[in-house]
C-alpha cells in the first residue's frame, strides 16, 4: 500500500493506493456516525465488505442520475438517519458516486467530512482525487459543484476485477491522458505492458494507478481551484464532454475521441509530429478505446445515424459539427467568445491556448475524425 497526500486549502487528503476496502473502517473518525452512499451495482457486489452497522443510501447508476434531484434524495435520507454536522459520509463507488457524495457532503449542513472508497479504474486514477465534486444541470455537465477535498480515498485495485471491460478501458483513457500531458515514460510503460494492463496484472495496474494519483495530486496541489496548471488535466475533455452529453457514452470513451481530436489539432498547428498522432491513436485503439467517431459501437445509434447522414449532404455535415460546437459552448472552460484548449507540444508536454470558436470549428472540420 502506498499513500499519496494532496495538500489542499482546507487540509490534507490522503489517497491510499492498494489498500483493501476491508480496512476502510480504520480511516473512519472514531466515535462518530458514518453514513455510506453507494450505487446499486457496487452494493450488489461489495455490500458484505462495507463497514458494518452504518446506514446505507443507495443511488441508481448512469450519468443521467448525476443531478440535483439525486442530491435532494440523499439529503432527505440523511435527515431521516439523523445525520448531523459530526456525521462522516463515505462514498463507495465510481466517479458518479464520488462526485455526488462529495458535493452532497460539502453542502449538507454547510459541510460535513467525507471520504471515498473508489471502485472503478477511472475514479481511482482521476475522479476521486483532487476535490472537484458536483452534478450536471440541465444539459450542462458538472455545472453545479464545489472544490472540497475528501479526508481520504481508498483505491482498492482488487475491486476492479468485477468491472466490465468497457469500464476498464474508460479508466485507461485518463491514464493515457496523464502520460500525454506530463509523463512520457508512462506512455512507453503502457505500450510495453498493454496486455498485462488489460488483464489487470496486479503489478502493472498498481504502478499505473499510483503514478496517475501522484501526477494528479501534484497538479492539484499547485493549482487546486484551476486557475492555470490544473487546466492541463482537461486535455481531450472539451470535445469529450460534448460527446458524453450528446451520446451518453462512458466518460473515458468520450475523452478518448476528444484526445484524438486535440492531438490532430496539435498536428494541424505544427506543435506535434504526425508520427506521434499515429502512435497515440494506436495506443488508445489497443486499449479498446474509440479513436474515430465512426468506430463508436452500436449503442450510440443516434450519433452514428447523424454521422451517416452527415456523409449524405454538406448541410448535414455542417449540422453535426454545429451540434458538437454547441455542446462545447456549454463547457465551463469558455471565457467570453474564447475557449481554453489544451494542445500537445510533445509527448508528455502540453500547452493551454485560448482559441475562438471559429478556429475550433476549422480545426474540427479539418481533423476529419
Ligand atoms: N471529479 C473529478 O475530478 C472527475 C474526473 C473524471 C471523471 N469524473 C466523473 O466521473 C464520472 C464517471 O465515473 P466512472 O467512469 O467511474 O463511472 P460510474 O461511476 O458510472 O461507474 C461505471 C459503472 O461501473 C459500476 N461499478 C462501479 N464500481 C464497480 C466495480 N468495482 N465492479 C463492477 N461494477 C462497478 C457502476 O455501478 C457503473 O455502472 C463522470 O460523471 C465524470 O464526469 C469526475
Ligand atoms: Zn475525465
Amino acid at each position: 500500500m502506498k499513500t499519496v497526500e494532496v495538500r489542499g486549502s482546507q487540509g490534507i487528503s490522503e489517497i491510499h493506493v492498494g489498500e483493501s476496502i476491508k480496512n476502510v473502517v480504520n480511516y473512519l473518525p472514531k466515535g462518530k456516525k458514518t453514513v455510506i452512499i453507494t450505487d446499486e451495482n457496487v452494493k450488489n457486489y461489495y455490500e458484505q465488505d462495507f463497514p458494518q452497522g452504518c446506514p446505507v443510501i443507495t443511488i441508481s447508476t448512469g450519468e443521467k442520475i448525476k443531478t440535483l434531484a439525486t442530491v435532494e434524495m440523499i439529503f432527505r435520507e440523511l435527515i431521516a438517519f439523523g445525520a448531523d454536522r459530526s456525521t462522516f459520509i463515505l462514498g463507495i463507488g465510481g466517479g458518479i458516486v464520488c462526485d455526488i457524495t462529495g458535493f452532497a457532503a460539502s453542502i449538507y449542513m454547510r459541510g460535513v467530512e467525507f471520504g471515498f472508497v473508489s471502485t472503478t479504474l477511472l475514479s481511482q486514477v482521476d475522479a476521486s482525487v483532487g476535490g472537484k465534486n458536483g452534478v450536471n444541470f440541465d444539459s450542462y455537465k458538472n455545472m453545479v459543484g464545489v472544490f472540497c477535498q475528501p479526508r481520504f480515498v481508498v483505491c482498492d485495485t482488487s475491486l476492479l476485477a468485477t468491472l466490465p471491460p468497457d469500464e476498464i478501458s474508460n479508466g485507461f483513457a485518463e491514464i493515457v491522458k496523464h502520460a500525454l500531458i506530463a509523463d512520457a515514460p508512462m506512455l512507453d510503460y503502457i505500450e510495453a505492458n498493454i496486455d498485462k494492463a488489460l488483464a489487470l496484472d496486479r503489478e502493472v495496474i498498481s504502478k499505473l494507478v499510483e503514478d496517475s494519483v501522484r501526477l494528479k495530486a501534484s497538479v492539484v496541489q499547485k493549482d487546486e481551484k484551476e486557475a492555470g496548471e490544473r487546466k492541463k488535466l482537461n486535455f481531450g475533455h472539451t470535445l469529450g464532454h460534448a460527446l458524453e452529453k450528446l451520446n451518453s457514452i462512458g466518460h473515458g470513451r468520450a475523452v478518448s475521441i476528444g484526445m484524438v481530436a486535440a492531438t490532430s489539432f496539435s498536428v494541424q498547428k505544427g506543435l506535434l509530429a504526425d508520427k506521434e498522432f499515429q502512435r497515440i491513436k494506436s495506443v488508445l485503439g489497443k486499449l479498446n478505446l474509440p479513436v474515430e467517431l465512426s468506430s463508436f459501437d452500436d449503442s450510440i445509434t443516434s450519433f452514428k445515424d447523424s454521422l451517416n447522414k452527415s456523409h449524405s449532404t454538406p448541410d448535414d455535415s455542417d449540422k453535426l459539427i454545429d451540434n458538437i460546437l454547441n455542446a462545447m459552448l456549454k463547457d465551463k472552460k469558455k471565457d467570453n467568445d474564447k475557449i481554453g484548449f489544451v494542445f500537445l507540444n510533445g509527448i508528455g508536454k502540453c500547452v493551454v491556448e485560448k482559441i475562438t470558436f471559429e478556429e475550433l470549428r476549422n480545426l474540427l472540420v479539418s481533423a476529419g475524425i
